[in-house]
């Protein structure tokens, strides 16, 4: 497989010296950090036993939601996280009862009709067959995985994103979130020995990287393919501030997600294409390192996301992983992911705010339709503990 990634330039980081100053990000650092998380997880966690937290906070509080939301595993993925780390059965019998739910979501149809089966089998039923060899977690898991696929439209080449596959308004989109689903189909080849899955998450992954990647390495956050010929249409958002900006979060999606396909499928243009992205990414933040909700502002009143700022140190050290010790960026990426960590902790987190039940404040979810601006999102809480556990252990991904 090939990526047509030759055609998107690549920025050189502009001001290197910022992302290669020395940070305070030490063991000691990050495991007071992973104590601030652990301590509001231990806040939350009865609450959030049979409920779960909804996908933002108002007013810095998750209010309980059922699990109907396409965000509820990233509080499961947290459990095991803090599973993981503490070893402390506590986490694991509330993470175990919610695959259940998981399980039980799938089995009636609960809200599944969309491409995120990815975030919610991977972070729930994925890690805890791999941590604990769940069995019915395993097939609950390729189970979603069954599902997911069903929306492949094999003319595009795609996998579309939201609504029903013959929704004029939806068919034939796709979006760079998708990237983060296409572990679930990668792992469900690799328990089940069907290539199937593996070669349609390929497929969607080589459609992403040549329509939704702009050729100044910025992405659309969604892109319209023809369903019936094929053809590439258009690109626009939804969550970003204009069709033709970059939407902050969208772009970490990308420089994650990309390196994930790239720890399966081994095609070495999916990390020269996510290092392009990030430098794209990297020269746009403004003093504090933390970027704008949109990268088209770079200074000013906007509200920051401290959420595509948590993806995108995980994608950071991810991507990192796979440079070869003589890449001269491959320190330059690891250093930045640091410096971003100790600025989340320092300015984002709630440790000084006893009523909150997130741990990263300043995100945003979605600016233009008002919801969660300024607030705290699930994800960015998960993301942030995914990073310092990191950071502290060789961690074997759920993803
Ligand atoms: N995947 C939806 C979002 O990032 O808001």
């Amino acid at each position: 497989m090939t990526v047509f990634v030759d055609e998107v330039r690549e920025e050189k980081i502009r001001d290197k010296e910022r992302f290669e100053k020395t940070s305070a990000v030490n063991r000691a650092f990050v495991e007071k950090a992973i104590q601030h998380v652990l301590a509001k997880i231990d806040q939350s966690l009865d609450v959030f036993t049979d409920m779960f937290p909804d996908s933002n906070s108002e007013n810095l509080v998750y209010k309980p939601i059922q699990n109907v939301e396409w965000t509820t595993s990233f509080w499961t993925g947290m459990l095991w996280l803090a599973y993981e780390y503490t070893r402390n059965e506590k986490y694991r019998k509330v993470a175990e009862k919610q695959v259940e739910s998981f399980k039980e979501r799938l089995d009636n149809r609960i809200e599944v009709d969309h491409h995120d089966l990815g975030f919610l089998y991977t972070l729930s039923c994925v890690s805890a067959y791999k941590l604990t060899g769940n069995e019915e977690a395993k097939e609950t898991a390729i189970k979603a995985a069954d599902l997911l696929i069903t929306r492949y439209l094999d003319k595009a080449g795609i996998i579309q994103a939201w609504g029903d596959l013959n929704d004029p308004k939806e068919r034939g989109r796709m979006i760079i979130d998708c990237n983060m689903n296409l572990p679930l189909l990668y792992w469900a080849s690799e328990v089940t020995g069907k290539s199937v899955y593996r070669e349609i998450g390929q497929t969607h992954v080589k459609q992403a990287a040549k329509y939704i990647v702009r050729q100044d390495a910025s992405t659309f956050h969604t892109y319209y393919m023809d369903p019936n010929t094929g053809k590439p249409l258009y690109g626009n958002t939804r969550q970003g501030y204009s069709d033709n900006s970059c939407w902050a979060r969208g772009q970490s999606w990308g420089i994650y997600g990309f390196p994930l396909s790239y720890q399966y499928i081994h095609d070495w243009s999916l990390i020269e294409l996510a290092k392009k992205l990030t430098n794209y990414y990297l020269n746009r933040l403004p003093e504090d390192q933390i970027c704008y909700w949109d990268l088209i502002f770079t200074e000013g009143d906007e509200e920051r996301d401290s959420s595509a700022a948590a993806i995108t140190v995980c994608g950071l050290l991810e991507m990192a992983k796979h440079l070869p010790l003589t890449d001269p960026e491959r320190r330059t990426y690891e250093n930045a992911a640091l410096i971003m960590i100790q600025s989340l902790y320092e300015n984002y987190t709630t440790e000084i705010d006893s009523e909150a039940n997130g741990i990263l404040k300043h995100a945003v979810y979605y600016k233009g339709g008002g919801r969660g601006v300024d607030e705290s999102c699930i994800w960015g809480d998960y993301y942030y503990f995914e990073a310092l556990i990191r950071l502290v252990k060789d961690w074997k991904m759920y993803w």
